[in-house]
């Protein structure tokens, strides 16, 4: 019998580097799309598959990611005083049940594959999920939730997969497809960061994945892959070959990669747009900035 996915990891342990100065002193995913942080996107998603208990991966100099699921009794009960009703609800969403959020320690940043790796005490013999908050994905049905609906049928190994351009391949992990059916593939490879010329296809591996255990076992006897980093992508990649049980998932739905600047930028836009209180202004303001720029052009 195929078990339901309720445990996800988040690996937060990077440096943010594309984000510094500002990383110096803030984890990238306590920035904000509007006025929530990207790491409450990340969770709002897993608590719409289902997801229970979640893992975070952290490192030195994240304890405010830490501070934010944590209760904030002094800020409440002035809001409480104030008769700030829709405030506190806000605030209730940022509370964890206790025990339902773990925090394990990356103390290097070794890559992604190591990262995941970091929890597989938490994970025990179970599938999982895993989320990259700086992928950000609006959707009408959460992408997470999507992928644990199909994965329902198939089980194996899910990546949430994405067409991109052919000179944008070395950005990503690419799949190389073997049987297509439409909103899923069967992947007989995966390359990491392939240039234009060799990558196999042009659907690219983003932030969400749904993973056997198998995969800890595999992270267990790795070395080091491409770029001196423990790579997520070789110890799936390795699933193939034993188990022919990996699958891209067409999620549908618009990715931004907040990890990025013009990603992070063009994702702020976009929710800003989406909510009804800002849009008209807004867009009025972005239309201005368009129409002065093409006069000074
Ligand atoms: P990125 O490749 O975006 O790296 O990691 P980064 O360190 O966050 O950012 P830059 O490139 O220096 O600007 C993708 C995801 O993997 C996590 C990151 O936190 C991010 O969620 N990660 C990466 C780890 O947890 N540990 C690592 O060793 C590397």
């Amino acid at each position: 019998m195929k078990r339901r996915v309720t445990k996800a990891v988040f690996p937060v342990a990077g440096l943010g580097t594309r984000f510094l100065p500002a990383t110096k002193s803030i984890p990238k995913e306590i920035m904000t799309l509007v006025d929530r942080p990207l790491i409450q996107y990340a969770i709002d998603e897993a608590r719409a598959a289902g997801i229970k208990e979640f893992i975070f991966v952290t490192s030195r100099g994240k304890s405010a990611l830490e501070d934010y699921f944590d209760h904030a009794p002094e800020l409440e009960s002035s809001l409480r005083k104030k008769g700030k009703k829709e405030l506190l609800k806000t605030l209730k969403s940022t509370n964890m049940e206790s025990g339902a959020i773990a925090y394990m320690r990356q103390h290097k940043a070794l890559g992604l594959g190591h990262a995941v790796w970091c929890a597989r005490r938490l994970i025990g013999n179970e599938p999982f999920a895993v989320i990259l908050p700086d992928d950000v994905i609006a959707a009408e049905k959460p992408c997470l939730q999507q992928m644990v609906e199909a994965h329902a049928e198939t089980g194996g190994n899910m990546v949430a997969a994405m067409e991109v351009a052919p000179d944008k391949s070395s950005s990503y992990g690419v799949l190389d497809i073997a049987k297509d059916m439409g909103s899923m593939v069967s992947v007989r490879g995966m390359v990491e960061k392939p240039a234009p010329e060799e990558a196999p296809s042009n659907l690219a591996v983003i932030g969400r994945y749904i993973l056997t255990p198998e995969i800890m076992r595999n992270l267990n006897k790795m070395k080091s892959g491409a770029g001196g980093e423990i790579q997520l992508t070789d110890a799936i990649a390795q699933e193939i070959e034993k188990s022919d049980n990996v699958y891209g998932y067409r999620f549908r739905g618009q990715r931004f990669d907040c990890g990025s600047k013009a990603g992070y930028l063009q994702a702020t836009v976009a929710f800003g747009l989406a909510r009804d209180e800002l849009c008209d202004e807004l867009s009025d303001y972005l239309e201005s900035m368009v129409n002065m720029r093409r006069a000074a052009q």
